[in-house]
């Protein structure tokens, strides 16, 4: 499983601080997913990032 931010990201963190593995946020203020497969263990809490961006802004990838 790969997770991908797209273009309607509005920069509100909330999928970084729910799921710092997968999710940072840019110098430019957008999230960025990492490139390589969710960790194992992080699969429940990436999840959960992608549900609760406002913005619908989380896809797999
Ligand atoms: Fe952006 Fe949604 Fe994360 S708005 S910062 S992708 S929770």
């Amino acid at each position: 499983m790969k997770y991908g931010v797209n273009e309607n990201c509005i920069g509100c963190g909330l999928c970084a601080g729910i799921c710092p593995e997968v999710f940072s946020m840019t110098d430019e203020g957008v999230a960025k997913a990492i490139e390589s497969e969710v960790p194992a263990g992080s699969e429940s809490t990436a999840a959960e990032a992608k549900d609760s961006c406002p913005v619908g802004a989380i896809e797999k990838a």
